[in-house]
């Protein structure tokens, strides 16, 4: 059984990967400094595993701490999630995510070499092809120049690790580009956790549709698209995170290798096609007003998935249908328990 150190592991995305490695028979450890989730998670987890995952409440950038983490738990692979990562936000404080962002992936990848670890799936994005000019967007597209700090420092991780992978063959990498992650487990026992006014449309619509929010606004209804509104590639989290063991067994018939890979549905959704789907899908309603465009926006993004599918065996097996249904039952979840947002 492989261990497999998972950080970032108790959060949105890494959560639900946490799940889908047991699955998949590794052995997962988490690392997470609880920055941006808490332990409602620790306790879905538990719940669905019936267990809880080897945890360590650690900074990513504490080169001690997390050297001691490595020296204990001496991890086969690392799937490296711990990052800031709201666009919006970025551009509002860029310090603290090219300091968090960099400073956490060069401490993962220093101590990677220190105890001779060789496989690394790193959590990239689709903000790294900005406004592609062909569409869907292959991993050949090169990178436009990013509309956010965000976006740059994925940009900047990727050529961190391009460049380490070409100085020390022994490392392997797969580099996941994400497009955007939606929905949440269908147990409803683990999901995003909502601080504060979330960036994202799905949990916006969630907390609009229970009546945390008074209405969605959508950002801009006159871009060149069918129905004015931005398109995007909406991917259920749980299709996301099978890909991450996907990508692991990939590494481990590999070498000297550092590839990308495109992770969405392979098709686009509009912002008023996923708000219309909601309300059908849910039978609930949802106050809505236009309003004016988003700064830092891209108009129409979505992925050519063909790379993944062929060399990771990967394809998706949830709807955005399903992937709506999931999020609202998620977010009932949370109000039963009584969660504040
Ligand atoms: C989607 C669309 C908004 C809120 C995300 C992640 C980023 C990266 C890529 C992984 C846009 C519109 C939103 C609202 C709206 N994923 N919208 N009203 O900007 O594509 O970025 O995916 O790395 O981390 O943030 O996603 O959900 O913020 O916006 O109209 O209240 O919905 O303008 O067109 P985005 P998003």
């Amino acid at each position: 059984m492989k261990k497999v150190l998972v950080t970032g592991g108790a959060g949105y995305i890494g959560s639900h990967t946490v799940i889908e490695l047991c699955n998949d028979d590794f052995i997962p450890v988490i690392v997470d400094n609880f920055s941006n989730t808490d332990d409602r998670i620790l306790d879905g987890l538990h719940q669905l595993l019936g267990y809880s995952p080897e945890l360590y409440r650690v900074d990513c950038t504490d080169y001690n701490a997390l050297k001691a983490v490595f020296s204990t738990e001496r991890p086969d692979a690392v799937i490296h999630f711990a990052a800031f990562k709201a666009v919006g936000e970025s551009t509002a404080l860029p310090l603290k995510y090219y300091s968090n962002n960099i400073e956490s992936l060069l401490v993962v990848l220093r101590l990677m070499e220190e105890f001779n670890i060789s496989d690394l799936v790193f959590s990239s994005s689709c903000t790294v092809y900005g406004q592609p000019e062909k569409l869907p967007v292959d991993e050949s597209c090169p990178p436009q120049p990013a509309t956010s700090p965000y976006g740059y420092s994925k940009q900047v991780c990727e050529r961190i690790i391009t460049d380490a992978c070409a100085a020390r063959p022994a490392l392997k990498c797969a580099l996941l580009r994400y497009f955007n992650p939606i929905g949440a487990h269908p147990s409803a026992l683990i999901g995003e956790l909502p601080f504060g006014i979330p960036n994202n449309l799905v949990p916006y619509i969630t907390q609009t549709a229970i009546g945390i929010r008074s209405q969605l606004t959508i950002h801009g209804s006159d871009y060149q698209t069918p129905d004015g509104t931005c398109i995007r590639d909406y991917i259920h989290v749980c299709d996301l995170a099978s890909a991450h063991v996907k990508a692991l067994r990939w590494l481990e018939n590999q070498s000297a290798v550092c590839e990308a890979f495109n992770l969405g549905q392979g098709l686009g959704n509009s912002v008023k096609e996923v708000v219309d789907t909601f309300v059908r899908v849910n039978e609930s309603a949802l106050p809505v007003v236009m309003g004016p465009r988003r700064p830092g926006d891209v108009e129409q993004v979505w992925a050519d998935v063909s790379k993944a599918n062929e060399q990771l065996q990967w394809k998706t097996e949830r709807s955005l249908e399903q992937a709506l249904k999931d999020a609202w039952k998620w977010e009932k979840h949370l109000q039963q328990a009584g969660v504040k947002s």
